[in-house]
């Protein structure tokens, strides 16, 4: 996870509907990641979930009413208005969008959102035909045409019965939406092109050549590089990990298929990450069917794999290209040759050969080089702190190239 949200003041509205309890699962992952949570409920929403148990859970008072002398004396409403780096309204029953929408303010949800400068959120939860409404779709478009970020509601059982979209979004897509919020948009207008994991070079149809890579370390970047504003595509090899809240993904398996994918997204980017593990080498021949075990061994006979991020350099233009150097050896020297070579802005090179970092470890540790022969070390840390580190780079060399 990122760092983000460290020190941050989060307003979590509450408004009446049954997914009142998400939320409280929510206030719990935004107090871990190191956000000061402060809870605002309308009277619907005290009838699903207590303020105790929102006080407990986030160490801090809960806002009830407007017109309590003691929550009054203790943090007014304005002064929660103007404390806020973010503001979440989930759940968002029809009633509550449609009072935002018209800007009512008849309790603390809402007068809050009136009267608070940062970045509003409203994640609505409803019956399915409630939320097909309409009107509560005009109502939702009207506050998306204000900047609300309007955070759609998910696919799948009601807790009414029915089946369809009014599910409140989950807690970690809640997560990421109000990291994304409080995060600086520096990459807003950039189409961003990440690559990660390895590819699958097959001999025949059970067997394959392919390498440790999991896919971790492009994952984090994918998913910081739309928290800063971006617009992501992530191509990826085969690996196990979920997709990024907000990132768009294009699954690939051979280093062919790869190439076909980035040279195709390529054309549409502002900007290239390739951290996957591609294969240098595929077997000349893939058998249709499995090979049979024989006494005798098997000689493997090996072709190059086209190199992407070379074979894309003609193309370049003012795209922003990152390429990755996993080496084992002479780092520094082998990265600065493939910066070269291949025409990048940045390389990240890193020493594989650290058995705590690296392919497939949480941790890794880079050296960045750039082609205006800038160089920065990066110490040892999980790769979601590298990823945020890389970017912070990118986003400074991007000055100088846009
Ligand atoms: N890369 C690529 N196409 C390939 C192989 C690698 O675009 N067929 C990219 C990788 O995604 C990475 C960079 O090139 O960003 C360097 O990859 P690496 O494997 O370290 O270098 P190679 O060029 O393969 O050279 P070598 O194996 O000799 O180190």
């Amino acid at each position: 996870m990122s760092r983000c949200l460290q020190g941050k003041h989060i307003l979590l509205g509450l408004t009446g509907g049954i997914a009142c309890y998400k939320s409280a699962e929510l206030v719990r992952l935004l107090v871990r990641e190191g956000a000061d949570v402060h809870v605002l409920m309308t009277p619907a929403a005290q009838q699903f979930l207590t303020p105790l148990t929102l006080q407990s859970l986030s160490g801090n008072s809960v806002a009830t009413d407007l017109f309590s002398l003691s929550e009054e004396l203790h943090v007014g409403h304005i002064r929660l208005a103007d404390l806020a780096d973010a503001y979440l309204i989930a759940p968002a029953t029809a009633d509550v969008v449609a009072k935002l929408a018209h800007g009512n303010a008849d309790d603390v949800v809402t007068t809050v959102a009136l009267a608070t400068r940062a970045p509003l959120l409203v994640a609505p939860s409803m019956n399915v035909n409630m939320y097909e409404h309409p009107a509560v779709q005009e109502n939702l478009e009207r506050l998306a045409r204000r900047g609300v970020r309007v955070i759609p509601a998910a696919e799948g059982e009601l807790a009414c019965g029915w089946h369809g979209k009014g599910r409140l979004a989950e807690p970690p897509v809640l997560l990421a939406e109000v990291e994304r919020a409080v995060t600086p948009p520096v990459f807003a207008g950039e189409r961003i092109v990440v690559t990660a994991g390895p590819t699958r070079e097959f001999l025949d149809p059970v067997r394959f050549l392919t390498n440790r890579s999991s896919g971790k370390m492009g994952f984090a970047l994918a998913a910081a590089a739309w928290r800063r504003g971006a617009e992501v595509m992530l191509v990826s090899g085969p690996v196990s990990l979920p997709t990024p809240h907000g990132v768009a993904r294009r699954n690939v398996v051979s280093a062919a298929e790869m190439y076909e994918a980035v040279a195709d997204e390529f054309s549409r980017a502002t900007m290239l990450v390739m951290c996957a593990a591609v294969a240098d080498y595929r077997p000349a021949v893939c058998q249709p069917t499995k090979v049979k075990k024989q006494s005798k061994g098997w000689t493997l006979e090996l072709q190059p794999t086209i190199d992407i991020l070379a074979s894309l350099k003609p193309q370049k233009g003012n795209r922003f290209v990152v390429g990755f150097a996993a080496e084992t050896d002479q780092v520094e020297e082998f990265g600065r040759e493939k910066l070269e070579r291949k025409g990048l802005d940045l390389v990240v090179a890193n020493d594989v050969s650290r058995p705590e970092a690296g392919m497939e470890a949480d941790m890794n540790a880079a050296i960045l080089l750039d082609r205006f022969g800038g160089r920065i070390e990066l110490p040892l840390m999980n790769k979601a702190d590298l990823a945020e580190a890389i970017l912070d780079r990118i986003a400074e060399l991007r000055q100088r190239t846009a």
